[in-house]
């Protein structure tokens, strides 16, 4: 059963066509993957997906309810969310601070919101920043943290809402070599254990090849192929457009 169908999305900005024609769907319960050269349109297909630009044409259907006329905090609630290939975090507040106001409950101000925290939400936040490796670090400010540890703690914080589905844009992106092997086994960890579809945007192709049972790769705009990892490997196309130039 498919979670996400995205048909013949099409979007520009000005002459730009980032997406053109853009079809895929990503089934329940899988790890799949979006590849492609820098520019080819795999952000802006996040943007379209979770409702941050209006979509010029297509349709985008999560749990078969159409959502690209939707803004960003409806379709966050339906249970689809994304992380940022450049992070999004609070960088004045410390760990458990912006975990607690990451959780959708928390519209309000931040003074009310401080001011009434369950203590079972602030587990929560503990256990999340134990689960990525930052525990040790929850009381400092999230702007000290190395920018690895910000992916981390923006992953943490995407969790802390209990996503269906999550889109990772670029996860192992400025992670020591040393520490992605911990990134790959908490992904994998978040899809089994947590039930969460993840839909990830990698340009290392051997995490993505580890990760992913089902890859898209996108070039100019365009969907190029799809298929396993090991299809995707010897395509051609694929290797001509991209792998070739790593
Ligand atoms: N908000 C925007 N305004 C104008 N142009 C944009 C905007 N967002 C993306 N673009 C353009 O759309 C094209 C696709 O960009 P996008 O960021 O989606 O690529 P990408 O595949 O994520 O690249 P990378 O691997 O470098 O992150 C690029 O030419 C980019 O300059
Ligand atoms: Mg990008």
């Amino acid at each position: 059963m498919s979670i996400l169908e995205v048909n013949n999305v099409s979007k520009s900005f000005g002459g730009v066509k980032a997406n053109v024609d853009i079809s895929m769907s990503v089934e329940k319960g899988k790890i799949v993957g979006l590849i492609g050269p820098n520019g080819s349109g795999k952000t802006t297909l996040f943007n379209s997906i979770v409702g941050t630009y209006p979509v010029d044409s297509g349709s985008i259907k999560f749990n078969n309810k159409e959502v690209s006329e939707l803004p960003v905090p409806v379709i966050a609630k339906l249970g689809l969310l994304r992380t940022f290939q450049q992070t999004r975090i609070y960088g004045k507040l410390n760990c458990i601070d912006n975990m607690l106001i990451s959780h959708k409950g928390s519209d309000e101000s931040l003074i009310t919101i401080f001011s009434k925290i369950p203590k079972n939400l602030t587990d929560k936040a503990e256990n999340l920043l134990s689960f990525v490796g930052l525990y040790q670090k929850r009381k400092l400010r999230a702007g000290d943290l190395s920018f690895g540890q910000q992916k981390l703690l923006e992953l943490a914080m995407a969790l802390m809402n209990e996503p269906e589905m999550l889109l990772l844009d670029e996860p192992t992106a400025g992670i020591n070599p040393t520490l992605i092997n911990g990134i790959i086994d908490r992904l994998i960890k978040v899809n089994q254990d947590f039930g969460i579809t993840l839909l990830v945007i990698e340009h290392n192709m051997k995490v993505i090849m580890q990760l992913a049972e089902d890859i898209f790769c996108l070039a100019h705009g365009k969907m190029l192929a799809n298929g396993s990892p090991d299809e995707i490997k010897n395509d051609k196309r694929v290797i001509d457009a991209y792998l070739g130039a790593q």
